[in-house]
């Protein structure tokens, strides 16, 4: 598989983990358009990757997950510039929000504006705990552009959601644990990734078509009314009983041993 490497994007396979790295220390790993592309054509890849069972999207350094849209870039770029990167956001972010992979954010420092907005694109958060998460963008007259204001309310609910938004409150690590926004904190002192890929080893050894059934099942019911979604979970189960791993997991279940599972 062919993945971007070096900056603005550098992608390391780590066992079954493909951690992709923002790599613009310099500019506090913020998201210029070719980091866009980028981070959307690694999880495109990734997808069709059976050698990948998780995506880990981090940012180079200690200082900066990322600090948002590339505010340096827009000041020389036309409205009809900046719309169009509004729309690259859709189709690039959009490729983690659908992975059929389980993508984690590990937030290694700063994620503000967009930076926390792709965050919110994938399925689990980890930070470390200098970590500080917020959408700044009302106080800079706009509004979060990257799914912001319809992922933020969904993870944390309303009333916390316009909390952050309205007065731009940026979060500590333990206030977003508090808050849902971001599930486990890496113990002080740890290494952020070396202890993300530990908290999800039941993701690395787990069984890839019921992980992608069960987020499909998620996703898909929550944007519908519950009757809706409980049919999406019938037809997403029946993906996971004709699978070769499920009764695979019935063997090891009798054989008293810990079952080995193939995606298939
Ligand atoms: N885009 C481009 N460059 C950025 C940036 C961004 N979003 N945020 C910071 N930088 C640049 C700074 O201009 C500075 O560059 P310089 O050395 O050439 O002046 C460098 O990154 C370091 O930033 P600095 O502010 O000196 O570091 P800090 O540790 O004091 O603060 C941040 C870091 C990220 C907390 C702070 O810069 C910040 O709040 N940035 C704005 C983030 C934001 O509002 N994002 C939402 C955009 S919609």
């Amino acid at each position: 598989m062919e993945y971007p490497t070096g900056s603005p994007l550098s992608v390391e396979q780590r066992g079954t983990a493909l951690i992709l790295t923002l790599n613009r220390p310099d500019r506090v790993n913020a998201l210029s358009r070719d980091l866009i592309e980028a981070l959307g054509k690694a999880a495109r890849t990734a997808a069709s990757d059976a050698s990948v069972r998780a995506l880990v999207v981090t940012g180079a350094g200690t200082k900066a997950f990322c600090a948002g849209a590339d505010l340096k870039e827009r000041q020389s770029l036309t409205k009809d510039q900046v719309r169009e990167i509004v729309r690259l956001y859709r189709t690039e972010f959009g490729a983690l929000d659908r992975s059929p992979k389980p993508v984690i954010a590990a937030i290694n420092g700063v994620a503000l504006g967009g930076g926390l907005e792709l965050a919110l694109m994938c399925d689990l958060r980890t930070a470390s705990t200098g970590a500080v998460l917020g959408l700044p963008e009302t106080g800079l007259a706009i509004i979060p552009g990257a799914g912001g204001t319809q992922k933020l309310p969904r993870v944390i609910g309303e009333a916390r959601a316009k909390e952050m938004i309205l007065l731009g409150r940026r979060l500590t690590a333990e206030e977003a644990l508090a808050f849902g926004l971001v599930n486990h904190v890496a113990p002080a002192g740890s290494n952020l990734i070396d202890d993300t890929l530990a908290w999800i080893e039941p993701i690395l050894k787990g069984a890839p078509i019921a992980q992608a059934a069960a987020l499909d099942a998620i996703d898909r019911g929550l944007d519908s009314e519950l009757a809706a979604g409980m049919e999406l979970e019938i037809t997403a189960y029946e993906r996971t009983l004709e699978s070769a791993d499920r009764d695979e997991a019935l063997r090891a279940f009798a054989q008293k041993r810990p079952p080995k599972y193939e995606g298939r």
